[in-house]
């Protein structure tokens, strides 16, 4: 079976010099890893999807370093919001790090089952997880980042 996930729409600008462009880009690549890990665990090929899923997991703490050490900030700091949208995805961050754990933990005991269980709520957790952030997060921070959003996009990259 080969996962189909949800593309961005065209209307919306996805310049790779827009925060909204270069980080829903950097949440297709972690998708895609993802779904390579899952269907290899789903053939029972256990140790190319635990190579697969560090990769992954390599991916997705770059992408949430990129976002919790310097757009969250940014954010933060132009809109005097710290309790509002970042702290919720900051609390997702962490519920996503915790069931990656679980999915690791599963495929070292080659637990099929199990295996197929976390990825399926993983990926339902990450897709909404995503969705916030692309469709409200990005566009409102790069609204009120305005010319400094291209700055912050080169420091993200570096990382
Ligand atoms: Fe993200």
């Amino acid at each position: 079976m080969v996962r189909k996930l949800p593309r961005p729409k065209q209307s919306r600008d996805f310049s790779m010099t827009t925060i909204a462009g270069f980080l829903t880009d950097d949440h297709r690549h972690c998708d895609d890893v993802f779904v390579a890990a899952e269907q290899l665990a789903a053939q029972g090929r256990w140790e190319e999807a635990q190579l697969r899923c560090g990769e992954f997991a390599g991916a997705i703490e770059r992408h949430f370093a990129r976002e919790e050490d310097l757009l969250f900030p940014a954010f933060e700091a132009a809109t005097g919001m710290t309790t509002g949208p970042t702290a919720v995805m900051r609390m997702e961050h962490r519920q996503i790090r915790q069931m990656l754990a679980s999915l690791q933990e599963a495929l070292a005991r080659r637990d099929r089952n199990d295996c197929l269980g976390i990825t399926e709520t993983l990926l339902l957790l990450m897709q909404q997880h995503n969705a916030k952030e692309e469709n409200i997060l990005y566009p409102m921070s790069d609204r009120t980042l305005g010319a400094s959003a291209a700055g912050l996009v080169a420091d993200m990259q570096k990382r």
